[in-house]
């Protein structure tokens, strides 16, 4: 059983809890997520880690309520438990392969999408603790959208970029924009860079990345079941090969991801998922009698 020390709402429907997981916070890096579980019965839900404490024996986790599962997550309260978090799983970000020296030689660039921003953190903080700033585009549709400002402004400083897609916040454009003014505008230069948020941000920022000639890394989260490389849900085609998720990434050459199968392959479970929220909003009133939802909820 794994305790909830701290709940915090960070936008609405984005929630931070930080979770009592000892063995779990003594040995997790950057890049790498988790499963958990809620009760011997619930849905085995692949999340990033975005945080951890290794003297407290935590790890943070910030999740998006979005179908019923993630719905009946955030109704839980501190002092609950989850029944299961399994962990850390997949391979930590490249970067943590590399010596202080190399990192330091390096310029990178992050572009965080929305909830992508979270699993962004760890990285940064980490090159930040190595001695290197990396530069930041933080992006969201709307101000009350951005979230972890605060944390990530504290590890790269005046190096962080939000953008919002309406301009209620920082540079008014979608990231690809803030991209294109860095390069374009202001001349920078990037060895790296490394997009995690939706699949279709990263598959523009990786269009732009290929013109530009910057090696790209993003961070795929396709659907996931048993995240031991044995059922084949989380299945991409990376450079024409077949490729795991869980096992093989979730960090992937952007250039080589093909991100329109991956959407495609993502959105396969969306009516089974569509009909459990029905089932738990509505409960016993949703009999599926109307037929359209095939009566099965
Ligand atoms: P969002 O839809 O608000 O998008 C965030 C930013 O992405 C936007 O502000 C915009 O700048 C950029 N963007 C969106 N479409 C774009 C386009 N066509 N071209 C260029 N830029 C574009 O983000 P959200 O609602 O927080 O997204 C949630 C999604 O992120 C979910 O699908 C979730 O699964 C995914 N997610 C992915 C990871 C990961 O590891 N890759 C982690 C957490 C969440
Ligand atoms: Fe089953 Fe990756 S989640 S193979």
């Amino acid at each position: 059983m794994y305790k909830i020390r701290k709940k915090q709402k960070l936008a609405d429907r984005i929630w931070l809890m930080d979770l009592e997981a000892k063995r779990i916070a003594s040995k997790c890096l950057p890049g790498e997520f988790l499963i958990v579980k809620m009760d011997a019965f619930g849905e085995r839900i692949p999340l990033t880690i975005c945080d951890y404490h290794r003297e407290e024996g935590l790890i943070t986790i910030v999740f998006q309520e979005v179908g019923a599962s993630s719905m009946r997550m955030a109704l839980l309260k501190e002092g609950e438990y989850f029944r299961d978090v399994v962990g850390p799983l997949g391979r930590p970000s490249e970067l943590t392969g590399k010596t202080p020296e190399e990192l330091r030689n390096m310029r990178i660039l992050f572009v965080a999408g929305g909830v992508g921003t979270a699993p962004v953190y760890p990285q940064v903080k980490w090159l930040k603790e190595q001695g290197v700033t990396a530069d930041v585009i933080l992006g969201a549709k709307t101000k009350n959208l951005v979230i972890l400002e605060k944390e990530m402004r504290a590890v790269c400083g005046e190096h962080l970029y939000v953008a919002t897609d309406d301009g209620s916040y920082g540079f008014h454009g979608m990231v690809t924009a803030k991209i294109e003014d860095l390069v374009k505008n202001q001349g920078r230069h990037y060895d790296l860079c490394v997009t995690i948020g939706p699949m279709i941000m990263m598959k523009f920022v990786s269009r732009l990345t290929k013109e530009y000639g910057i090696p790209t890394i993003a961070s795929m989260n396709p659907i996931m079941v048993d995240g031991t490389g044995m059922c084949g849900a989380c299945r991409l085609i990376v450079g024409n090969e077949v490729r795991f998720a869980c096992v093989d990434g979730p960090e992937f050459d952007a250039h080589l991801v093909d991100f329109d199968q991956a959407m495609k392959r993502s959105k396969m479970y969306q009516e089974e998922e569509g009909r459990a929220l029905l089932k738990m909003k509505e409960g016993a009133t949703h009999h599926g009698g109307c037929g359209i939802c095939g009566g099965e909820a």
